[in-house]
């Protein structure tokens, strides 16, 4: 007798390892982050892998489900990122899964992060408290003729380098984290610009390729006019292709650069925390350099 097969199959069993990000082809990760419409290339992959650590979770043919990742930034500070789980495997618990093992990593560290809408919950619900809003702004790069800023102190030039040092000293002044390895390797992918007061470094803001086109970031700056000078010079660079800036930065001087700039905003995310909150990494001053831009929501 011939059965008719039926027009439904249900599969209920399925079960994943842990594996070292290392060992996984980028294409792999490529195909993850895509399935879940994030606009990572394969070389973001690649240099989020040389400057951090990750797992991924495989299933029994080895394709690539899920990852996390996580940044180390001396003996005390990590950030989280590139936590994602395949579609079809969401809310049935690998999201959690994969953060428990990147926590047995980190254990003892203070963690920040960058949460999606679809990740609050998981996040909540493994006690990182919300922090700040973080705008992504993007779009169709145009350099802005009007509001040429005249209260910045210094001249801008591009960044060598020899000014490496200072970056780090004034990124760190802002994350407040010192962070060497990872400025050093984005700046050898970046172009910097750098608001100079005789030698000293005020501000810098570097530019790389990223995704759909380049990412303006880190942005370390004292003032909104200091932010807008190092940045308008990125802005002219790319004028007429895709340009994108991730920043806490809502309103003010700098907000409205962006958005006259071609670059509205295009989406949010929220900064988290687990350990120390955000102000308590805040440098004591009126003149402290405050972070306008992210490396990358990944990075922080
Ligand atoms: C965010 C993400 C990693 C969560 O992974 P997951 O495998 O669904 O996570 P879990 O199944 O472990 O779920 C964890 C919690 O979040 C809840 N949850 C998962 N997806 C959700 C959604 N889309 N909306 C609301 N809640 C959701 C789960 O119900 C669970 O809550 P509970 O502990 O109260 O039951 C996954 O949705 C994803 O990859 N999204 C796209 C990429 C992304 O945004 N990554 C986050 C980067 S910060």
């Amino acid at each position: 007798m011939d059965l008719k097969p039926s027009g439904n199959l249900k599969i209920d069993t399925f079960s994943m390892r842990i594996g070292d990000i290392e060992g996984v082809e980028l294409d792999r990760l490529h195909a993850l982050s895509l399935s879940v419409g994030w606009p990572h290339r394969a070389e973001d992959w690649q240099f989020l892998r040389e400057s951090g650590e990750g797992f991924v979770a495989l299933d029994d043919i080895g394709r690539v489900l899920g990852s996390a990742m996580w940044f180390a930034h001396g003996a005390g500070f990590a950030t989280v990122g590139m936590v994602i789980t395949s579609p079809r495997l969401q809310a049935l618990g690998a999201g959690q899964w994969l953060m428990n093992r990147v926590f047995e990593k980190v254990a003892k560290r203070d963690l920040r992060l960058n949460a999606t809408r679809a990740a609050r919950r998981l996040y909540l619900s493994l006690d990182f408290q919300p922090e700040k809003t973080v705008y992504q702004c993007q779009g169709i790069a145009r350099l802005q003729t009007m509001g040429k800023s005249t209260n910045t102190r210094g001249d801008v030039r591009s960044l060598d380098a020899k000014d490496i040092p200072a970056v780090i000293a004034l990124d760190a002044a802002g994350f407040g984290v010192r962070r060497a390895a990872l400025i050093e390797r984005l700046f050898a992918h970046s172009a910097g610009y750098g608001l100079f007061k005789g030698d000293t470094l005020n501000a810098f803001a570097l530019c790389r390729p990223f995704g759909r086109g380049h990412v303006v970031g880190p942005v370390l700056a004292e003032s909104d006019a200091d932010a807008v000078a190092i940045v308008r010079p990125h802005v002219a660079d790319h004028t007429g292709s895709f340009l994108r800036i991730d920043t806490h930065m809502d309103n003010g001087e700098f907000a409205a650069f962006l958005s006259h700039s071609g670059m509205p905003v295009f989406d949010t995310v929220l900064t988290m925390s687990m350990g120390k909150r955000l102000s308590d990494f805040a440098v004591d001053g009126a003149t402290a350099p405050v972070t306008y831009a992210l490396a990358s929501q990944t990075l922080g």
